[in-house]
């Protein structure tokens, strides 16, 4: 049997419990056990109010009457902190979420032009301006163009430096620009005044110079009336407008099947005490001019194969050919 005395004894320990655990509810769990605990259908309170039959009829009243405002006050309360805490979340995501539009802005950086491109792009538009037009021609070359219309017959000691890098029977990767002199004159009728830059490939071992992989410009000039001081002209016209002033070029004798006479040029580089081969170049062998059918009576021409890597190495003053072939960052952004 419940006295009116025991029941006040648990009521008061109900509410000084409730009392303590009300201002510690710091986050949804603990909210949630206090309702389990105190407001639940098994909770303490309900536990409590499922005895208050055993009191008589005056003291049920004013004990019911009691519980239900203790009922009543806790799950306010908990209905209060549970807001309460779900504004402070807000409140929270809000300030982490926000956006700071005066930062400054995530470049992701639009990169720039290799050293060799850049080069080949100034390269081609001196020439442009000189008159000459822009020429492409396969990487991979038949032994006609590459040899034969040459004038490098099959037993000939020059293909020796050459017939490398066979793809099949017939073709191979071009060691050199040359065979898009004989494609454009094959289609045009003199005058011609073109270049073709592009992609060689050599079985040259890897050094400071060298490079398996490589690019050339050739220029060819065929015209009435040229000779090899037209073609020396235009090399120094062509030197100065590229490097400035300062630099030096020699020309010495050279042979190649496809020119005649033949030669190399070196240029040196202010202070340098090296001079660096930059290019093979001569005037149009008649041999050749007349393979494509042109009057090697009626027209002359010269020639050029020129290395970009040699220029651009040249020009920037870096020592070796490999800098332009590991993609290091730190070099490529200096241009
Ligand atoms: C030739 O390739 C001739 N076709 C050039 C030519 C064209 C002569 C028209 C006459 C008329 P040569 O093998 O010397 O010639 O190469 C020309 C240039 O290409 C060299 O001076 C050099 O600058 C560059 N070169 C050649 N081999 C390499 C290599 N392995 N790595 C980097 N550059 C190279």
């Amino acid at each position: 049997m419940l006295t009116l005395d025991s029941f006040l004894e648990a009521f008061s320990q109900l509410e000084q419990d409730v009392d303590e655990r009300l201002p510690r509810l710091t986050d949804d769990a603990d909210v949630d056990r206090f309702r389990v605990e105190f407001l639940g259908r098994k909770g303490r309170i309900s536990q409590l109010l499922k005895r208050l039959g055993e009191l008589d009829d005056t003291a049920r009243r004013e004990a019911g009457r009691r519980l239900n405002e203790l009922k009543v006050r806790a799950s306010d309360a908990v209905t209060a902190r549970e807001s309460a805490l779900a504004d402070a979340e807000l409140t929270h995501r809000l300030a982490s979420e926000t956006v700071d539009l005066s930062l400054p802005g995530v470049y992701p950086g639009v990169g720039q032009r290799h050293p060799l491109s850049a080069v080949q792009l100034e390269i081609e538009s001196i020439f442009l301006r000189m008159g000459f037009d822009v020429a492409t021609g396969p990487e991979i070359e038949t032994e006609y163009y590459n040899f034969e219309a040459l004038n490098i017959p099959a037993e000939h000691p020059a293909r020796a430096d050459w017939d490398t890098f066979y793809i099949g029977e017939n073709t191979l990767l071009r060691p050199h620009t040359s065979p898009v002199q004989i494609r454009v004159m094959e289609q045009t009728e003199p005058p011609v005044r073109i270049i073709c830059p592009g992609r060689c490939y050599r079985r040259d071992a890897q050094d400071a110079t060298h490079s398996p992989v490589f690019h050339q410009i050739e220029l060819l000039w065929v015209e009435e009336g040229l000779t090899l001081a037209n073609l020396k002209h235009v090399l120094e016209t062509f030197t100065r407008e590229f490097f400035g002033e300062g630099y030096a070029m020699r020309f010495s004798g050279d042979f190649f099947p496809f020119t005649e006479p033949s030669v190399q040029v070196h240029i040196r580089a202010p202070g340098a005490e090296e001079w660096l081969e930059i290019m093979g170049a001569g005037m149009v062998d008649p041999a050749v001019l007349e393979a494509v059918g042109y009057d090697s009576e009626a027209v002359t021409g010269f020639a050029f194969g020129l290395g970009i890597e040699r220029m651009a190495m040249l020009k920037h003053a870096i020592p070796d050919i490999r800098a332009f072939l590991t993609n290091d960052l730190r070099f490529l952004k200096q241009f």
